[in-house]
This record gives C-alpha cells, structure tokens and sequence, in this order.
C-alpha cells in the first residue's frame, strides 16, 4: 500500500506520522516543492520508526512526481494556509492553480489513484479536482467533516464533563466558519441523546466553537492547526487502504443526494478500497435541511470564482 502526502509542512508531515504509526501502509513519499525539506521530514520521521513502533517506509521528493509513481491514495495538502482574520475563502487564488497542477502530476504517475483533497477553500478545491481531472467521482474525496466533527466532539466532551470517548457526533455541510451543520440532535454520551444532558442554550454554544474550531487556533498559533487535520486525513487513508467501510462526513460531489448538485459538500459516506463507495442520506429535520441549503449556497458561491 503506497500512500502520498504533497506538501509537506504540518498538516502533511502531521498526517504522515500518524499513517506510519498506525502501520497499514508499505511506503509514505512526503513531497514538497521547497528544496530538501520533504527529504528532512522524512528523514526525521524515520528515525522515529524503532521509537514509535512502525516499518512504514517514508521517503521524501523535492517536486520529482516520479517517486510517487503507483500510489494508491495521495493527499492534497499542499498551498497556503491561513493567517489570523482570514477565512478558508480568501486561499482560493493562489490555493486553486497549487492544487490543480498537483492533481494532474498525481495522476499522471498513479492513474488509478484516490486522492483525498485538504487544501482549503477544501470543499471548492475538492470540485475543483472533480472538474479538471476526469478521475471517477469515487476516487476524489474531501477531508473537512471528519475533522470538524473530532472538534465537535470535543467540545461536547468538554460541555459534558466526560471522557471524549464517551461521545459520538457528526458534522455535515461545507467546511467553513459558517457552513457547518454540526448535528446536535443526533449527538451522543454512551448512546444517550446528548440533548438530555444539555440545554439548547449550551448546545448552541457547542455548535458556535465548533464552527470556528479552526479559526480559534488560528489566532492562538498564528497559523492554522496541524495535529487534529493530519490526524483526521489519517483515518480517512485507513479506511480506505485497509477497506474499513467506515462512515465518515466527506466533502462529495453530490447529484441529487440531499436535494443538492454539481457541488461537493460534507455528508456522511463510506469509505473502503473503492475510495468513496457510496453516500449515506440520513433524515434530516427541517431546520438541519434549511442550514445544509444555506451552507451549499455558500459553497457554489465560492465555487464561483473558479474558472472551470
Ligand atoms: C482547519 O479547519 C486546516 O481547514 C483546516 O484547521
């Protein structure tokens, strides 16, 4: 199982580390276009391996494609992040041309690839691959909701006073400060509806930290987060190279699923060996469907400023 990572600051270096730990994959190439830098990451990485357990190989490439020749998965991470004040929108001009070009040399070295996109504007730039690259819609994937939802997660956790463990939950919609949909009502402690612990005041307020879960750390790191996106690309990689058919909320292009088209946007799917193998239409109640509308109005808008 040979698994690419482009981009190799944080986010991917991050996602690297946890895919070699979790020690599914034969072979990591970390690639970056900054001169050795995804050769260092590497090389530190592997003197992690006897410490941490794995046989993974990680290699790294200065922006030579050919070293990632027969990947099975590759992820996108690749492109500016964002600073403090900016939203995941405002990277789409200089983002967008990054990951289009990075998409197509993938591709040219590992025709039947599944990538998985996280560069931001994600849910854009996930259209974005679907568009120019003609790959089947199965093999094109978004990370976003997993992430959002380990924050949502989280946060419940810390409302509920009980180990994140205890907690299950989902959030769907687009990626973005103001399009999630994290689903309150179907939240759980332990199997019990979170809604009998918690007020609707104080869920509102779950949902609210969530929404900005990335711009929070934003201004608190200066940068955006690392750990829990590597950490959430990792898990989608694994359901797919060890065929989990695990169900999480991923950015697909959807063609009627939710009463929505020609755009992707977060919903729960399955994913297994053939990348995305179907989308989950859950029942949703009227409010849930109105912010899904909303919030896929907010992803064609921006969806918009691509010339495809
Ligand atoms: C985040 O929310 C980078 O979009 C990612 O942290």
């Amino acid at each position: 199982m040979k698994v690419t990572i482009v981009g190799a600051g944080a986010v991917g270096a991050s996602c690297a580390e946890y895919v070699a730990i979790k020690n599914f994959a034969s072979e990591v190439v970390l690639l970056d276009i900054k001169e050795g830098y995804a050769e260092g990451k590497a090389m530190d990485l592997m003197q992690t391996a006897t410490l941490n357990g794995f046989d993974t190989k990680i290699t790294g490439s200065t922006n030579d494609y050919s070293k990632t020749a027969n990947s099975d998965i590759a992820v996108i991470t690749s492109g500016i992040p964002r600073k403090p004040g900016m939203t995941r929108e405002e990277l789409i001009g200089i983002n967008a041309g990054i990951v289009k070009e990075v998409s197509a040399n993938l591709i040219k070295h590992s025709p039947d690839v599944t990538l998985i996109v996280v560069s931001n504007p994600m849910d854009t730039m996930t259209y974005l691959v679907h568009k120019t690259t003609g790959l089947p819609k199965n093999k094109i994937i978004g990370m976003g909701g997993a992430l959002d939802s380990a924050r949502f997660k989280y946060r419940l956790s810390e409302a509920l006073e009980c180990p994140p463990s205890d907690v299950d939950g989902m959030v769907i919609g687009g990626h973005s400060d103001t399009g999630m949909v994290p689903l309150t009502r179907l939240a759980t402690r332990n199997s019990v509806p979170v809604t009998a612990f918690l007020s609707e005041d104080r869920l509102n307020q779950v949902s609210e930290d969530t929404k900005v879960g990335g711009a929070t750390l934003t201004k608190l790191l200066g940068t955006s987060a690392w750990y829990a996106p590597g950490a959430a690309v990792s898990g989608l990689v694994q359901a797919i190279a060890c065929d989990q058919k695990k169900m999480f909320p991923c950015s697909a292009l959807l063609d009627g699923e939710y009463g929505l088209s020609d755009l992707c946007i977060g919903v729960p799917a399955i994913l297994g060996k053939d990348g995305l193998e179907k989308i989950v239409e859950i029942q949703l109640d009227d409010a849930e469907k109105a912010k899904m509308k909303e919030s896929a109005e907010g992803v064609k808008k921006t969806n918009g400023l691509l010339d495809v």
